[in-house]
Formats: C-alpha cells, sequence, structure tokens
C-alpha cells in the first residue's frame, strides 16, 4: 500500500447502476437470517454517512484538500454503499421496512455522533479514519470470502475496494498532519486501541435491534439475541477474516521499523484472531 497518494479525484470504479439486482439468485440467501441482519445494519450504518462528513468536514475546516475529498469522494461513495445495500436487502427480503428500521437506527444513534467525540488534533483524527476504514474493509472482505449469492459477492467486492481507497487517503492525510502536530507513537497507539474497542459497539447494536424490532414486531431485541448473532459473526470470522490485511492497515501508522514490524506482526495476527473470534 503506497504511503502517500493524490487527493486528485479519479472517476469512480463502479456505480448502483452496473450491479444486475434483476439477476439475484433468491434461493440462495433469502432463507439466510444472518444474512438479512448483516446487510440491514450494514445499509443503515452506510446510510449515515452525511453525518459523519460534515462532523469531519467541521474538524478539518481549511484544509480544502481534504474537504474537496471529503465531499467529492468520500460521502458519495459512503452514501452509494448505503443505497446499494438498501436496494439489494429490498429485492430479496421486499415485506421488510427499511424505511422504518432506519429511522428508528437513526434516532438511537445520532446522540453518539457528536463532533466533541472526534480526537483532538487532526492527525489523531486521521488515525481514528484509518482504524475505522480497517474496520470496513475487514468485513466487507470477509462478507466478499462467504457470500452465498454471486450478485452480492459482486456488490460487497466493490464497497471493500472503496472502503480500502478510504483507508489509502486518511493514511496519506494522517502523514500530512503528523509532520504538523508530531504526535508520540504512544498517543498513537492509543487512538488505535480505543477504537479498535468501540468498533462495532453500539452502531452494530443499534442497527440490529432497529433492523429485529421491524422484522418481528411485539418481540423485543434482546442481549441474547445479540450474542446469539455475535457467536454466528465469530464462526464466520474464525476461518475467513482476513486477520493478515487488518493487522497491517492497523499498525501502519504506528511507523514502526521495519525489523519490529516484522517480528511483531505474526503474534499480532494471532491476538486478532483470538479477539474477533474467540
Ligand atoms: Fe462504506
Ligand atoms: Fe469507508
Amino acid at each position: 500500500m503506497p504511503d502517500s497518494q493524490t487527493a486528485s479525484v479519479a472517476p469512480r470504479a463502479w456505480s448502483i447502476e452496473q450491479i444486475p439486482f434483476d439477476r439475484i439468485e433468491h434461493e440462495r440467501i433469502a432463507g439466510e437470517d444472518t444474512w438479512f441482519y448483516v446487510l440491514a445494519a450494514a445499509s443503515f450504518v452506510e446510510s449515515l454517512a452525511d453525518l459523519y462528513t460534515h462532523n469531519l468536514l467541521d474538524h478539518m475546516a481549511g484544509d480544502s484538500e481534504a474537504s474537496e475529498w471529503l465531499r467529492d469522494r468520500w460521502e458519495p461513495e459512503e452514501l452509494q454503499h448505503g443505497r446499494a445495500l438498501r436496494r439489494y436487502v429490498e429485492t430479496v427480503w421486499p415485506a421488510f421496512d427499511w424505511q422504518a428500521a432506519f429511522d428508528g437506527f437513526c434516532a438511537d444513534y445520532r446522540p453518539y455522533c457528536k463532533t466533541e467525540l472526534l480526537e483532538p488534533t487532526r492527525a489523531l483524527e486521521m488515525v481514528a479514519r484509518c482504524v475505522v476504514e480497517t474496520g470496513t474493509s475487514g468485513l466487507y472482505g470477509l462478507l466478499q470470502q462467504i457470500s452465498p449469492e454471486p450478485v452480492l459477492t459482486v456488490l460487497v467486492s466493490h464497497i471493500r475496494n472503496d472502503e480500502v481507497g478510504h483507508y489509502k487517503y486518511f493514511y496519506h492525510a494522517f502523514l500530512r498532519y503528523r509532520e504538523l502536530e508530531r504526535p508520540s507513537r504512544w498517543q498513537v497507539a492509543r487512538v488505535i486501541r480505543q477504537r479498535l474497542a468501540e468498533i462495532g459497539q453500539e452502531d452494530a447494536y443499534l442497527a440490529l435491534k432497529n433492523a429485529y424490532a421491524v422484522r418481528n414486531p411485539g418481540h423485543p431485541f434482546s442481549l441474547d439475541d445479540f450474542q446469539r448473532f455475535q457467536r454466528i459473526a465469530g464462526h464466520w470470522a474464525r476461518a475467513h477474516y482476513p486477520y493478515e490485511m487488518t493487522v497491517k492497515m492497523l499498525v501502519k501508522p504506528l511507523r514502526l521499523p521495519g525489523v519490529v514490524n516484522r517480528l511483531a506482526l505474526p503474534l499480532l495476527v494471532h491476538r486478532a484472531r483470538r479477539v474477533v473470534a474467540p
């Protein structure tokens, strides 16, 4: 992965119109409950990108390169992820009232997305963004590996490639601000650790809760349901999660000397396996 890249806005790699939703092989996925919840939850989180973009645009005010990239590239791509996943869910599970569940998710989740939750400096916020994009790259990389349905495989591989592109831009922006702000390795490590601990916490829980509530009227989503879901996800991840890529992306902002990196990587990959799929 290159250390830097320009912010130039190249043509997008794919668009929702190219996804052959009419060729979905319904019998391969329509009965798969876990897939329904994973895809619905992902579509909700992606569809909130406008909110994240505004928070970040505030944080990066005056940086025209980052602002242009966030507005012209990042936000449209994230929103397209949300639209495409929504369309997939609505095509396969037409009885599901996506909008009602999304509205519930927004009401629950918006309080967690305030600007003051961003990191205090831009370099550190870019590290936090790298962690988030590492998480999404890993998630869609996993879904691409285990997708039971060919149109879904195409869709999640496009999304996964976009997420890796987002990581690359945020890493490039981190390098720019690192020169100015000189964060210590410990500060960077703290942000990585903290963000890792937060990944998939309230957003995943609230997205699943709202999808469940709309799909199962009268049956409130319980902690047992969430834990059952986590067990299945852990089972999927055990065999197919892209651990090595994920760990490499995570530790990259630490800019460890090559030899330390080579020594630490196998240990970290081992640990990551135990954390993701204990
Ligand atoms: Fe995305
Ligand atoms: Fe992304």
